[in-house]
């Protein structure tokens, strides 16, 4: 994983083993714990990053098609609404959606930067591969930070728009979630700018479970990842293949969990942060949440942090929804 490799061309706020720190400390504390957790963040190192590519791509994963959908239909709406200078985008990813974003504040005459943030190393610099010959001019910055952490860190010149893009925001537990945004509202200080925020919506289960159990496997593989992650991050003997794939609706939270099952019983060592951890027969470990939202609910979400929505866009099945929202 290229969690401390020292790219010239990335800016990295953070002490050199920042994520490494962090990686074990979500460890020591989520597989201690009954039931065992390990936080999502840690799926994408340089696999876990082209698999997600590949989930984005599956027949069953709508929500990428669909944020793309409600982007092509409005997003010169959005830039309109919010003509930043500034484009901040967290968890960006391979930034495959951003040109459209990019492309409609352009056309308003307002932009001039776009940041780049994201724990992915390898998945910054494909995306700076990728748009600095499409955007002559454009000043690009690339930033190595947890958002979940480090907001503090960013840029606060301009008038600036915050991307959360890809349903990504789902990843966080409601009181986290709170958090998060409230964060988000504090970078933008008094100077105002937006919040764009993407959300995937409440919907049937017999859409939401193959979404996150495609026939191919690709997802079940992509969930495996994090195994593979602390294998080579910390030293641990995770016998990958000896644990499957579960992804479940939960009603009352609205959201899905993924879950590794172990096959059999097992004992794992993890040197790298001393551990000997036990899984017993058909023990589950939860290894993300993908929380699926309302629309109201949103609004009220963003207004409780200090935002004032001042638009909703959604794509033409209702499938998933993007929301503007100023600072106030
Ligand atoms: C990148 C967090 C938006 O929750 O849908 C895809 C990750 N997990 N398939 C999501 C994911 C399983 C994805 N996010």
């Amino acid at each position: 994983m290229s969690l401390s490799t020292d790219r010239p061309d990335i800016i990295h706020h953070l002490p050199p083993d920042h994520l490494g720190r962090s990686l074990r400390a979500d460890v020591r504390a989520g597989l201690s714990a009954s039931p065992k957790t390990l936080p999502p963040k840690w799926f994408y190192d340089k696999l876990g990053s082209e698999l997600f590519e590949r989930i984005t791509g599956l027949p069953e994963y709508y929500p990428t098609r669909a944020e793309r959908e409600v982007l092509e239909l409005y997003a010169a709406e959005m830039a309109a609404a919010s003509p930043a200078q500034t484009l901040i985008e967290l968890g960006s990813g391979s930034s495959r959606k951003t040109p459209l974003l990019l492309n409609a504040l352009r056309a308003e005459g307002s932009l001039r930067r776009y940041v780049a943030v994201d724990v992915s190393d390898s998945a910054l610099l494909e995306a700076r591969n990728e748009l600095a010959p499409a955007f002559p001019g454009l000043e690009l910055q690339a930033v190595a930070a947890d958002f979940e952490t480090q907001l503090h860190l960013l840029p606060r010149a301009g008038r600036r728009m915050v991307a959360f893009l890809g349903g990504t925001i789902g990843n966080f537990e409601p009181v986290a979630r709170a958090r998060f945004l409230s964060n988000v509202r504090e970078l933008l200080g008094a100077d105002g700018g937006s919040l764009l925020l993407g959300t995937d919506l409440v919907k049937s289960p017999h859409v939401l479970v193959p979404a996150y159990a495609d026939a191919e496997g690709v997802t079940a593989d992509f969930n495996r990842n994090v195994l593979r992650v602390l294998n080579s991050e910390l030293g641990a003997d995770f016998d990958v293949m000896a644990f499957e794939h579960v992804a479940v609706w939960m009603p009352q939270e609205e959201w899905i969990e993924m879950r590794l099952r172990a096959s059999r019983p097992m004992l794992v060592r993890l040197p790298g942060v001393d551990m000997d951890v036990r899984f017993h027969e058909g023990e589950e470990l939860r290894t993300e949440i993908s929380a699926k939202f309302r629309l109201e609910g949103v609004v009220e979400e963003i207004e409780a942090a200090g935002f004032s929505a001042i638009g909703q866009w959604t794509d033409r099945q209702n499938r998933y929804a993007m929301t503007l929202a100023e600072a106030i």
